[in-house]
């Protein structure tokens, strides 16, 4: 397994500073965010790691230059984040898992990966989708997934996928789990992704590839991973990845 992670984005949402540092290279505590990702990853199994950088970006090149498993990719335009990953497509061969971790989403309580890769294993080597449930007023911010058969899910449960959505209205949301930060795809992902056409926002979604994935039936798993995602991508969500991670890692 090779671990994908999309560091590309403009960090808009915390201007000023992410015009000098970029929102995954913050401190959590002595070490940047994006290296506490790179851990996650690691100890999920991943062998080799490719980060998709931006221009400007270039401090992730420099911080983790010395790592022989971390590999640097350009995404050269903003195209969204199914453009992203793509831009890494040459790492991966048929057949292979990816991991994909957002690089602006921190897992604080458990090794949202590791458990994903397990979730895996168990159910013949499906793909899976790590989420969480949000309120329903929250919904059209995210990825949101439709279970193939309903139950009452709770953290640590996998359900089958039938079908996900972009950032649907509330009306037109199929539940309350959303896509949270963690995906481990077949790497027959960038084969969908190679003609995948923009959507919401005028980007090219990998949910949308996602979606005709499994509209051919492969096989999908959604989990919900026990612990939580903190988008360090503005300056609450950071504050909130600080205080939860010294609580959580006592560190
Ligand atoms: C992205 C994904 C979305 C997911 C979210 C949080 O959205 O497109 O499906 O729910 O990350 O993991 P973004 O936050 O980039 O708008």
């Amino acid at each position: 397994m090779k671990a994908l992670i999309p560091a590309a984005g403009l960090g808009t949402r915390f201007l000023p500073v992410t015009s000098v540092i970029p929102k995954e290279m913050l401190p959590i505590g002595s070490r940047p965010a994006l290296e506490l990702i790179v851990e996650e990853a690691r100890s999920a199994g991943a062998t080799e790691i490719v980060i998709v950088i931006s221009e400007g970006k270039e401090l992730i090149r420099r911080y983790f230059s010395g790592e022989s498993d971390i590999k640097i990719v350009y995404q050269h335009e903003q195209k969204g984040l199914g453009h992203a990953v793509y831009q890494a497509s040459e790492f991966f061969v048929d057949g292979e898992k990816v991991l994909i971790l957002l690089g602006d989403a921190l897992v604080v309580g458990c090794n949202a990966s590791k458990a994903m890769a397990e979730v895996s294993a168990a159910n013949g080597g499906a793909s899976v989708i790590g989420c969480e449930r949000v309120p329903r007023e929250r919904v059209s911010r995210y990825g949101i997934m439709k279970m193939a058969h309903e139950f009452d899910v709770a953290e640590g449960d996998a359900f089958e996928l039938a079908d996900i959505v972009e950032k649907p209205s509330e009306e037109d949301a199929p539940s309350d789990l959303a896509v949270a930060g963690r995906y481990l795809l077949d790497s027959k992902i960038f084969d969908f992704l190679s003609d995948q056409i923009a959507g919401v926002g005028g980007e090219i979604q990998l949910t949308d590839a996602i979606r005709r994935m499994v509209a051919c039936k492969y096989p999908f798993f959604g989990y919900i991973y026990r612990g939580h995602r903190q988008d360090i991508g503005n300056p609450d969500g950071y504050f909130n990845a600080l205080v939860s991670y010294r609580a959580k890692e006592g560190r």
